[in-house]
């Protein structure tokens, strides 16, 4: 190729970044499968497919408030939005803008792709509540428990619980069942308590999970873990099957070894009793 001179080079390159910045790249890919992600109101946008050659920025437009951006010129298919949804009960659109690299383009309106509607307090899923203490004492099983914690902040800068921002819209359901049967009953609060009445031979077992009765979807949270109470323990409960399968088996060895040391010694004992009678028979 001939050397260009410099003017020329420079004019070539200046033509070039133009076409690049003219918008509507056809070339440019937009995201496609949007979907919101979101526990506790923390909130995780995402998208396909991984960029190359090109960035995206997420904008976030609500019905009342400004457009915010997030994630500027991000290579990643996801993004963290959660302090752009404040305002939980606004409904939220995103638009996911795909552009190239240097050029802020002044032209024409990116390439994006909208999200579906998304309206946190009605969609956000409630996360598992974290059991504090269990008792159970005559015929009283309490199971004490926290809320969930949300990343937004009291301006004294501890986090809001999700019953800080639900309020009286949100119940705490208890399902427990006697251990090893299959009954389940369930109970229902508004505090941090449950009290139950229960039969106290028995050892029970529950979960908490947090509920939004008014909801129409997403209307039950995550399970908290499962735990069980322990009275009226047997030794069985306490040490596991296991240990009884190896006393079982010891025992069976010692017996047996036992009964191969009493036939040993007794054949031992007739031969050497007939080898004594011998030299009488011999005679
Ligand atoms: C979008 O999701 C569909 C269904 O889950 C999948 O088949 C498709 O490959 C996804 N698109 C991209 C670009 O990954
Ligand atoms: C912060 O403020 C909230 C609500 O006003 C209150 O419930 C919470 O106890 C406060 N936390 C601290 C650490 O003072
Ligand atoms: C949120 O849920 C409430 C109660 O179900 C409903 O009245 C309201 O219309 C919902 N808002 C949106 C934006 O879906």
């Amino acid at each position: 190729m001939p050397r260009a001179p410099a003017g020329a080079r420079a004019v070539l390159l200046i033509a070039l970044l133009c076409r690049l910045a003219a918008a509507g790249n056809p070339e440019l890919p937009t995201a496609v499968n949007i979907t919101w992600s979101s526990i506790n109101f923390k909130t995780i946008l995402k998208w396909q497919p991984k960029p190359s050659g090109y960035f995206y920025t997420v904008e976030i437009h609500g019905q009342m408030s400004d457009t915010k951006k997030k994630c500027v010129m991000t290579t990643e298919t996801e993004c963290d939005v959660t302090d752009a949804l404040r305002n939980v009960k606004e409904t939220y659109t995103a638009h996911v803008l795909s552009v190239k690299s240097l050029v802020e383009d002044n032209f024409e309106e990116p390439l994006f792709a909208s999200s579906e509607k998304f309206t946190p307090y009605n969609q956000t899923i409630i996360g598992k509540p974290e059991i504090q203490h269990h008792t159970q004492k005559d015929s009283k099983l309490t199971v004490v428990f926290r809320d969930p914690l949300t990343p937004y902040m009291f301006p004294n800068g501890s986090f809001q619980s999700v019953r800080d921002i639900f309020k009286h819209d949100l119940e705490y359901k208890l399902y427990y069942w006697k251990d090893q049967s299959s009954g389940k009953k369930d109970a229902t609060t508004k505090s941090h308590t449950f009290d139950i009445s229960v039969d106290n031979k028995n050892n029970y077992c529950f979960y908490v999970q947090g509920t939004i009765p008014s909801r129409r979807e997403n209307r039950n949270g995550q399970e908290s873990t499962v735990l069980c109470t322990t009275v009226g323990r047997t030794i069985l409960d306490e040490y596991g099957a296991e240990v009884f399968i190896i006393i079982a088996v010891v025992a069976i060895a010692v017996i047996t070894l036992t009964i191969i040391l009493a036939v040993i010694l007794c054949k031992c004992k007739r031969a050497k009793n007939a080898r004594e009678k011998e030299p009488l028979n011999g005679v």
